[in-house]
């Protein structure tokens, strides 16, 4: 009896916690920050709706990384296939949308400018969209960008009294987007926020980007794999922390009594160089400059040489604060690369 009754106590618990479990609708969910957004809403009892465009080849391998791969029901959508959003909205009505996909690499913007800004610009407004018509009480985050400043500053520091300027068209992309997030809020009501996110890094960054080039380049070299590393601009500046605190301001960002737009970073910013130079010193090597060539190929038409976060009122509202700080990151990158190389070898 006591048996009986403990079964049929565990299974109105379980189907209690299935009617109350939050719903997330994730796009860009095979990039980097997805599998880390991901992780944290699963822990968090959320059911994970992951967008992946239609595949040959599906490649899940930064959600293994993370572990959540097999945990997360994917569906497929395109950020360029306006019906795709408008079905998912519709049948899902997620109490929440991550929107991370994009095609996020800047140096590619000037020559795939147009498909920039289908994804990046129309997929947001097809987004917004379909909460509007379908699903008005979900809550919406966009991930807008510190490319949007540009060359803009305030005393050197970027935070939510600055201008944008961007210098390239993924720049531009996201300037529609962060004001189509607002303009939807102001219109209709929605509860929209803007994620205004300086640059982060994680052992599942993208190789293109200048940082994981970088600890793979040098995890080479350590391990007799490479001579060298080819970059373009070493002195432009970045305000770089790591992905998986970020994911933490994005959620914290959609459970606010009322929307709005928050500025993160870490309020510190180093130089491509000195990111070089912390990457070769953390496997004890100090004559960097004689594996590191300069090549013009890497230099940007525009360049955004500093971008640096006054991330304090964002650190006020929501109570966030990053945890890891420039050389725990660099040492994290370049021990993961090491790591997985090494595992290659054997
Ligand atoms: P990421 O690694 O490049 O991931 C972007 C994801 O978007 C990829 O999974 C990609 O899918 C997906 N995607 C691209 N085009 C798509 C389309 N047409 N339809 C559906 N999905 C599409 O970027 P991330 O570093 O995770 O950044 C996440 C978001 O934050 C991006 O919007 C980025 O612009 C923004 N952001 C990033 C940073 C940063 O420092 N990481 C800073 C500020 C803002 P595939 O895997 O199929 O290519
Ligand atoms: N990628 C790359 N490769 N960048 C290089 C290289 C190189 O060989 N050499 C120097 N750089 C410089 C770039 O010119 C840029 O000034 C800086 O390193 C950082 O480049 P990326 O790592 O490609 O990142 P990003 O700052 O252009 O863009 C990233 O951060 C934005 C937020 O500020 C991306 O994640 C964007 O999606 C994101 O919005």
């Amino acid at each position: 009896m006591i048996l009986q009754n403990y079964l049929v106590y565990k299974n109105l618990l379980c189907y209690s916690l299935l009617i109350m479990a939050k719903t997330a609708l994730v796009t860009g969910i095979l990039g980097q920050d997805g599998p880390y957004l991901a992780k944290l809403l699963l822990d968090k009892g959320y059911k994970v709706y992951g967008v992946t465009r239609r595949y040959s080849n599906p490649n899940f391998e930064n959600l293994e990384y993370v572990g959540v791969h097999g945990k997360i029901q994917y569906v497929e959508g395109d950020m360029t296939d306006e019906s795709s959003l408008m079905n998912l909205i519709k049948s899902l009505r997620p109490d929440e949308v991550y929107n991370l996909a994009a095609q996020s690499f800047v140096g590619s913007s000037w020559d795939l400018a147009k498909m920039t800004t289908e994804v990046n610009s129309l997929g947001v407004l097809y987004l917004l969209n379909a909460i509007k018509y379908f699903s008005p009480t979900t809550r919406f985050y966009q991930a807008s960008t510190s490319e949007m400043f540009g060359t803009s500053h305030i005393n050197g520091v970027q935070d939510d009294n600055t201008p944008f300027y961007p210098r390239s068209p993924y720049g531009v992309s996201k300037v529609y987007a962060y004001w189509m997030t607002v303009n939807f809020r102001e219109s209709f009501g929605l509860f929209t926020a803007n994620g205004i996110l300086f640059n982060h890094e994680s052992p599942i960054r993208g190789i293109q980007f200048v940082t994981r080039k970088i600890t793979d380049g040098v995890a080479r070299i350590k391990l007799g794999l490479a001579e060298e590393i080819r970059l373009g601009n070493l002195d432009a500046r970045r305000d770089w922390g790591f992905a998986g605190d970020y994911v933490e301001a994005m959620y914290l960002m959609l459970q606010q009594e009322q929307p709005g737009d928050y500025i993160v970073g870490t309020g510190e910013s180093h130089s491509v160089k000195e990111f070089v130079e912390a990457a070769f010193r953390h496997v004890g090597i100090t004559n960097w400059q004689d594996y590191v060539k300069q090549d013009p190929r890497f230099m940007r038409p525009a360049e955004v040489p500093d971008l640096k976060s006054n991330p304090k009122e964002t650190m006020d509202k929501l109570g966030w604060k990053p945890k890891v700080n420039f050389d725990e990151l660099v040492a994290m990158m370049v021990d993961a690369d090491v790591k997985r190389l090494e595992a290659l070898k054997k």
